[in-house]
């Protein structure tokens, strides 16, 4: 069963008992919007029209409370996700050089999505791995030291590589 297809109860269960019904909504909400990004990879207009009417919540507020948090997506996203930290350590060590390869190499800017989906590229803060700067990251995969051209053309194709 589909967390839409649930009733707010017996989602929350005995936890919702001291929840209010605002609460309880909002909780269900934002479980239905990790449910449905994982489906779909992410936020699809018509499911998220579906779901304001599911759970009695004005659209506007669906919206609200997913643009709230980063990790939801509201536009298709690539089947790779780029992310070039430009963090300190890594920003001194070049990575903006590495985001800037990124984009001439697939014709996209930061924060864009290539038109065959294969990929997004994004820019983030620190990852938690300094001593590698400059880093980015391939899905969960963490590419460090992406210094000088060698390496730059052996992270595009790692890229590229299914
Ligand atoms: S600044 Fe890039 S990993 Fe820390």
């Amino acid at each position: 069963m589909k967390v839409e297809e649930m009733s707010i109860d017996e989602q929350i269960g005995e936890v919702g008992d001291i929840l209010s019904e605002h609460e309880k909504t909002r909780g269900v909400l934002i479980h239905a919007l990790h449910q449905i990004q994982a489906e779909d990879g992410y936020l699809p207009e018509d499911v998220l029209k579906r779901l304001s009417r599911k759970l009695d919540i004005a659209l506007s507020e669906v919206y609200s409370v997913a643009s709230f948090y980063k990790m939801f997506h509201f536009k298709p996203r690539g089947k790779k996700v780029v992310k070039v930290c430009l963090g300190t350590a890594c920003y001194v060590r070049g990575s903006k050089k590495v985001l800037t390869a990124l984009e001439k190499e697939f014709n996209v800017k930061n924060g864009e999505t290539t038109e065959d989906l294969a990929l997004t590229l994004e820019t983030v803060g620190c990852v938690g791995c300094c001593g590698l700067a400059p880093v980015s990251t391939i899905n969960e995969e963490v590419v460090g030291e992406i210094i000088g051209e060698k390496k730059m053309q052996h992270f595009i194709q790692i890229i590229k590589t299914d």
